[in-house]
């Protein structure tokens, strides 16, 4: 999954002249969220708005994964809090993660928050809001075991117009022993494939170009309907239904991605050649004590067969170091494998422990922070000379690129993505921002490739 550290722009919503803030930390997940619950608003008779310092109403769509990302909110929740001060009747909610995890804690804690409302718990935001206006402090943080918002139009407020994200079930069970994901997000539910296929014939019908479904483990996607769908079925489906658009997904879980769903992928060119799969370890005894439900050398094996059916797809990951009782060892077994795999792209994390999850019941966090930092900028260092090798690699190749706008370095060039969500940037020549062009690289530099539109 995609981690936005910065918040992810905001939205401003307006309601009799009241005026509402989004902002979101987190996953993809959290993103399709702040969509919906703008939906939500938007249906009460909010409307669209601007401003920010004269918002009446702030909700902070949070995340929990790492005791920084929670700290991170909290720094904002400060800085709302001051807000607060010179405008009395300012309500601050927290929604997510965080609101699921601390519930009436966060009231307690934080001064400024008078509204905490769980991810299952949504629909029930524009009540919430109004009795929190009327001075109660709110807190519905109930889990649900059916929830999908199957019904819910997302409101893309902050999309570039091309590319969105279509979530295909929510919560997850895997109960990997260090994550908290379970605990704020519930067991796992998928959604009715019709209102998937309705909301990106939504997105189709407004020149939309391209759809990242999403959900923590995409392989456990299972819908019983007429017909018992699961994730390659419903992505045939997808694929069969808009050729024309491309087609993305995101979490694959290494114990679950099969043939099938690889085979799936090579029969369609809409189907982007990109999985992210995370590793979290090298080590076959580091992921039994993450309960991961894999070892080394099936993770190995699931590389091969990608490598195997789909030659072309690139291959990303997310590692973790400095798990409960890490040795030496085992964290070279980690770089071993990185090496071994070529990743094109990592995101690296430390451990981090959630109270209440397994690890923090049943196991020490006992890796010294010194150690945990040597080992991150161990796994860093060695991807970037991964990255650079494989993208050197790419120089002299032509690539179908979707072209997603312009050049944060240069109006005169676009920047797009390939079909492995490689980002490349070139000269604007005649193509548009949403068109498919072909792009042949020039160069590269540490995260980008460069190249020139390819006229034949
Ligand atoms: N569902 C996805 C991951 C979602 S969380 C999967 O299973 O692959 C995204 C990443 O955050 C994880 O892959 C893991 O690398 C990291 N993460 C989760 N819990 C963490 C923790 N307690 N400390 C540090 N990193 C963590
Ligand atoms: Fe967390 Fe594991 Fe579920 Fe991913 S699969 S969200 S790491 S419990
Ligand atoms: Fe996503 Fe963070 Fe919640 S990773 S599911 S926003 S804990």
């Amino acid at each position: 999954m995609t981690f936005f550290f910065h918040p992810v722009k905001s939205l401003f919503l307006q309601k009799k002249n009241l005026k509402v803030y989004i902002e979101t930390y987190g996953c993809q997940m959290n993103v399709a969220d702040s969509e919906l619950i703008a939906s939500l608003l938007k249906e009460k008779g909010y409307s669209l708005s601007e401003g920010y310092e004269d918002a009446d109403l702030i909700l902070v769509n949070t995340c929990s994964i790492r005791e920084n990302a929670e700290q991170r909110v909290r720094g904002r929740l400060k800085l709302f809090g001051s807000l607060k001060r010179k405008n009395p009747d300012l309500v601050v909610g927290v929604v997510g993660c965080m609101a699921q995890r601390l519930k009436d804690q966060l009231i307690l804690e934080e001064k400024s928050v008078s509204l905490v409302v769980g991810p299952d718990q949504y629909r029930q935001l524009p009540e919430l809001i109004e009795s929190a206006r009327n001075g109660q402090a709110v807190v519905q943080a109930i889990l649900s075991s059916s929830e999908t918002y199957d019904d819910i139009v997302p409101v893309r407020y902050d999309g570039n117009g091309i590319s969105a994200f279509v979530s295909i079930m929510r919560g997850c069970q895997n109960m990997c022993s260090y994550c908290i994901v379970p605990y704020v997000r519930g067991g796992e539910r998928s959604r009715d494939p019709e209102s998937i296929l309705s909301e990106i014939q939504t997105l189709k019908d407004e020149n939309y170009k391209e759809v990242t479904l999403i959900g923590q483990n995409v392989d456990s996607y299972i819908f019983h309907g007429q017909e018992t769908l699961n994730f390659h079925a419903l992505l045939e489906k997808v694929a069969l239904r808009f050729p024309d658009m491309w087609i993305r997904f995101s979490t694959n879980h290494p114990k679950d991605l099969n043939d099938h769903l690889l085979e799936v992928m090579s029969r369609f060119p809409n189907i982007c050649k990109s999985i992210h799969l995370p590793v979290q370890s090298g080590s076959t005894t580091v992921l039994e004590r993450m309960k991961r439900g894999y070892t080394r050398d099936w993770y190995l094996d699931r590389i091969q067969a990608i490598r195997r059916i789909l030659p072309e797809c690139t291959i990303s990951t997310d590692v973790m170091v400095g798990f409960s009782g890490e040795t030496d060892e085992e964290h070279l077994d980690t770089l071993s494998l990185m090496e071994a795999v070529s990743y094109d792209f990592a995101f690296m994390f430390k451990y981090s422990e959630r109270s209440g999850t397994w690890a923090s019941r049943h196991m020490k966090d006992d890796v010294p922070e010194k150690s945990k930092v040597e080992r991150l900028n161990q796994v860093i260092a060695l991807q970037g000379k991964v990255s650079e090798r494989v993208k050197k690699e790419d120089i002299g190749k032509v690539f179908d690129v979707l072209v997603e706008g312009v050049s944060k370095r240069s109006t005169q060039q676009y920047f797009g993505r390939t079909s492995g969500n490689k980002v490349v940037v070139f000269p604007k020549g005649n193509v548009n921002k949403g068109d498919f062009t072909r792009v042949l690289i020039t160069s590269c530099t540490s995260a980008t490739l460069i190249g020139e539109i390819y006229e034949q």
